[in-house]
């Protein structure tokens, strides 16, 4: 049975137990995080924290815990290895449903894990590139937090579903923004481009990774407004996230990328990005 963590325990998944009052399943009053455990070891972490930080700053709640260790333990209760760490903070509850809440009540921490591929022994042939539609991104103007009512993401990626899609990248005031649950990139003339940090995106902890390994490498990178003809006439689309790392979008609303096959520039980053992160496993975080 998977070990779960919930409010200072850790307990089997089928102990733990929320109120029906708790204002995160009442209302979607909370935030999230999801960080990728490699060998056991906390992938790009501090980030991921700092984010966490970010986001509970944002919704005004406050807690301190050794987040570091609770997730690591956890991680390790579960066996260790590859897994994916689901990190939950709602509000909490106070025995009753109302819009307003008392500034004292005690948040609800819930983490859990999820199985992760490790893309670096799996290599780049094991990446398929996929296929995405464009569609309009209804979301409130707060996306730099990590919010968990993601119900907008969860409607445009059943829609890409329905078109026989595997992503949806929204798109805003004639802007794409980011994609249900990954940031993009576009590669044109050698130089990565992907949508500017603001509040209408999340900041990947996956987007800045692949900016740092490109100018570290010396790749042309912009953080700039991109429409819908400077994405369809792209070399190149990517998109990233800590459970997928950077993967090829080879066909736009059924039209192919360029030649409709995974690009040179994306298999650099990725020999790039496994490389970083094997190194970084291999010395420890
Ligand atoms: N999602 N944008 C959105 C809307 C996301 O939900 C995510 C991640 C990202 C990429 O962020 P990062 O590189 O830090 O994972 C961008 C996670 C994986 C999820 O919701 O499951």
């Amino acid at each position: 049975m998977e070990t779960v963590y919930l409010n200072d325990k850790f307990v089997a998944a089928d102990q733990a137990q929320v109120s029906v009052f708790d204002r995160g399943f009442l209302f979607g009053d909370s935030v999230y995080e999801v960080i990728p455990f490699y060998q056991g070891q906390g992938f790009r972490l501090d980030e991921h924290l700092a984010r966490l930080e970010h986001s509970l700053r944002g919704i005004q709640i406050s807690i301190a815990r050794d987040w570091k260790a609770i997730l690591t333990e956890l991680v390790a209760k579960n066996g260790g290895g590859n897994l994916s760490v689901y990190l939950q903070i709602s509000r909490g509850s106070s025995g009753q449903r109302s819009h307003a809440y008392d500034e004292q009540m005690q948040p609800t921490v819930f983490a859990c894990c999820n199985p992760i591929r490790d893309i670096y022994d799996e290599g780049p042939d094991s990446i398929a590139g996929i296929s995405a539609i464009v569609t309009a991104d209804l979301r409130w103007h707060r996306c730099d937090i990590k919010a968990t009512g993601l119900l907008p993401n969860i409607l445009v990626m059943q829609q890409a579903r329905q078109a026989g899609a595997t992503e949806a990248l929204m798109i805003r005031d004639g802007l794409l923004t980011e994609g249900a649950s990954c940031n993009l990139f576009m590669v044109d003339k050698g130089v990565i481009y992907t949508p500017k940090r603001s509040s209408e995106i999340l900041g990947g902890t996956t987007r800045e990774l692949i900016l740092e390994l490109a100018a570290v490498n010396g790749i042309p990178t912009q953080e700039v407004d991109i429409d819908y003809d400077h994405l369809m006439n792209a070399d190149e689309v990517w998109i990233s996230s800590s459970t997928r790392a950077v993967v090829p979008v080879i066909k736009i609303d059924d039209q192919l990328i360029a030649d409709g096959k995974k690009g040179p520039l994306w298999a650099r980053m990725f020999e790039l990005f496994t490389r970083y992160q094997r190194d970084l496993m291999q010395g420890g975080v």
